[in-house]
């Protein structure tokens, strides 16, 4: 399977001067790889400095429930495939903790995949937890994915991103690929649950926390990975590179 890698540039960085820079010099790299779906997801403002082509994708960090009208400050799925837009991410931790909450992801998640994006929800546990499966990350896959038709199952992907390991939580640092390994078996078999069985083994589930140049070939070689989610390396051209390498391996 083609290995998904997404850099989500967050709020950074802060000038579309930079923002251009950092896109030429990863670009540049893109275009020798072979077998890496890689998807640039930076701020809202800086999607239509960038075309997509046929190496790199564009990828937003949110999206609306709502298609149109009064919903000030909010941007649609439509808006988004206009730009060229067709990747977002839906259900960030970060946004989670700025209130959004599962019904929120659930309409997002839904809205996205109804229009024609390919969702990225996120989910992942809060503290390191001693259960062998923790609760928080069953009910996140259940509540964004029930009620979604199985027809639309084929543009999702599921993000593994434990909050402890997101390199912005205080000593984030990443989790082991053998937990990432036993991770994603459990969020196949509660999507299995959902949409069944061959959308479940379909269904890539990629690894992001505190990913590096140096822990990407761990996760990208669990069995099944579908790839990863890149925060802060992913600034950084010299150490992104070096991770979409390992993953077009
Ligand atoms: P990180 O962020 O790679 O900086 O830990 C990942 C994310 O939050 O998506």
């Amino acid at each position: 399977m083609k290995k998904t890698i997404i850099a989500n540039w967050k709020m950074d960085p802060t000038s579309a001067r930079e923002a251009r820079q950092l896109f030429a010099q990863i670009k540049n790299k893109v275009r020798k790889l072979r077998g890496v779906e890689t998807v640039i997801a930076p701020p809202f403002v800086y999607l239509p400095l960038f075309r997509p082509t046929s190496h790199f994708k564009l990828g937003a960090q949110d999206v609306s429930f709502a298609s149109e009208g009064a919903w000030t400050g909010e941007i649609s799925a439509k808006m988004l495939l206009d730009l060229k837009v067709s990747y977002v991410l839906v259900g960030h931790s970060e946004r989670r903790e700025l209130g959004e909450t599962h019904n929120s992801v659930h309409q997002k998640l839904a809205a996205a995949l109804s229009k024609g994006l390919r969702a990225v929800l996120c989910v992942g546990e809060k503290e390191r937890s001693r259960e062998a499966f923790p609760a928080l990350v069953r009910e996140e896959v259940k509540s964004a994915l029930k009620g979604v038709p199985r027809r639309f199952a084929a543009r999702a992907l599921i993000a593994y991103e434990p909050v402890w390991a997101i390199s912005s939580h205080s000593g984030g640092r990443a989790d082991t690929s053998q937990n990432f390994f036993e991770m994603s078996i459990f969020i196949r078999r509660l999507v299995l649950d959902i949409w069944g069985k061959s959308a479940a083994l379909k269904l890539p589930i990629l690894y992001g926390g505190s990913v590096n140049s140096k822990n990407a070939a761990g996760f990208l070689g669990v069995k099944s990975s579908g790839g990863l989610l890149v925060g802060q390396a992913s600034l950084n051209p010299g150490e992104f590179s070096k991770i979409l390498e390992a993953a077009s391996r």
